[in-house]
């Protein structure tokens, strides 16, 4: 779509990409951007590329500001291919005088592409590259989400460019956050975190703790996906500090799959008892909602509960990659229990309170299980267990340890 100048001399040079429907696991049904940046000064810096697939994008972008040819140095702050994955035409094209990344991003650029001849330059958080009128500051974020992973701010320009952190995968004609429905925009945001960096919320905090304490002036946050924070910067920090928290309302997820809709039944059966004693609650059939949107009401869920009839002496799929996949992301601070229909040998309710054990969620109770149809007794019994996790779970709010132990 052409650059857009986002400050000035600075510029937006990514691409769209309006038809990408999965990354890497995560829905993105609307579409995702890989945002890079062009600075203008005495010195010229590109920071961060686009998927191989757009560097057509890019390289038009900057052609209409200036030659690529002159740009002086390119800065890799993250060596994820939707990043990098056009860096090295790039750096065919440009062929820079300095590659600008982290230890670990210039051993994970090597791995990728193989280039030990490229011209590296190992930065560490606190070191500045001067670009003339202003200075570039770099702030390492190991394992935010990759060991390489790091930031860029610019001081003079209030500017920083956060690489994956705060991005959202949306994409949109419109480049900055103002020009967009908020609440959408913070659904994409949460998303985001949900499933990128949820796993890695105690190293959140530690980040925003170190900003706060740098005093890092900020008036912009750049992502390399998404809108850009222009009017809500504070709001999208306070979002991670709450995200990375872990805080949760009032909320119980009943998460199931069915085979004849005997599961399903215990499963409205349960919500009945969640909500008598005051939880709002969500269904979530694993067969009608992706992994990844599950992933993001969980985010602020203080209960769930979890169900799968037993096929082959064990769980429904869905729940079997439902349950790998938000092992990986580590939600804290839940209660649940499981619950589920058999035929004759009944293992799905033992299978998913192990999972559930070895993500330390608290259990509440030691699950239903019910024979073929589920009976009178049986649904009885599974409002109990919702009026049951819904107490313990308003018991947390109580004790206050709603949020994760780890704390801030
Ligand atoms: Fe957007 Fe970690 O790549």
């Amino acid at each position: 779509m052409g650059p857009v100048e986002i400050k000035d001399g600075v510029y937006w040079v990514g691409a769209l990409d309006w038809n990408v429907r999965d990354f890497h696991g995560y829905s993105t049904p609307k579409g995702t951007t890989y945002n890079a940046f062009l600075v203008m000064d005495e010195k010229i810096a590109l920071f961060d590329t686009v998927k191989k697939p757009f560097k057509h994008d890019l390289i038009d972008s900057i052609s209409k500001i200036i030659d690529p040819a002159k740009i002086d140095y390119l800065v890799v702050n993250h060596v994820e291919m939707d990043h990098s994955g056009a860096a090295p035409d790039i750096v065919e094209l440009v062929r820079p005088d300095k590659i600008i990344c982290s230890s670990m991003g210039k051993k994970a650029l090597m791995d990728h592409y193989g280039r030990t001849d490229w011209p590296y330059h190992v930065v560490e958080t606190g070191h500045t590259l001067d670009l003339g009128k202003r200075t570039v500051s770099f702030l390492e974020t190991r394992m935010l989400h990759w060991p390489d992973s790091m930031m860029s701010y610019i001081p003079e320009e209030k500017l920083l460019l956060s690489s994956d952190g705060f991005g959202q995968h949306w994409a949109t004609s419109q480049r900055f956050d103002d020009e967009v429905d908020a609440s959408e925009l913070f659904g994409h945001a949460a998303k985001y975190y949900a499933n990128i960096l949820l796993l890695f919320s105690p190293l959140v905090r530690k980040l925003i703790a170190k900003v706060t304490e740098m005093g890092l002036d900020i008036d912009m946050i750049a992502p390399d996906h998404g809108l850009i924070w222009r009017k809500d910067p504070a709001g999208i920090i306070d979002a991670y500090g709450k995200w990375s928290r872990q805080e949760s309302g009032r909320k119980a997820l009943v998460i199931y799959d069915t085979m004849w809709q005997a599961t399903e039944k215990m499963a409205y059966a349960i919500a009945e008892g969640l909500k008598e004693e005051g939880m709002d609650f969500k269904l979530l059939n694993l067969k009608l909602n992706h992994r990844s949107d599950v992933m993001t009401e969980v985010l602020d869920s203080r209960a769930l509960v979890l169900g799968s009839a037993t096929i082959n002496n064990g769980i429904m799929p869905t729940m079997a990659d439902m349950l790998s996949y938000m092992k990986g992301l580590r939600p804290a601070g839940k209660v649940g229990a499981a619950f589920g229909s058999y035929g004759w040998s009944g293992e799905a309710v033992k299978l998913i309170t192990e999972a559930m054990l070895q993500m330390d969620i608290k259990l509440v109770g030691e699950g239903v299980r019910a024979k073929y149809t589920p009976k009178r007794e049986d649904l009885d019994r599974c409002t109990e267990l919702g009026r049951q996790i819904a107490r313990a779970a308003l018991d947390l709010e109580t004790a206050g340890s709603f949020t994760t132990s780890a704390g801030t």
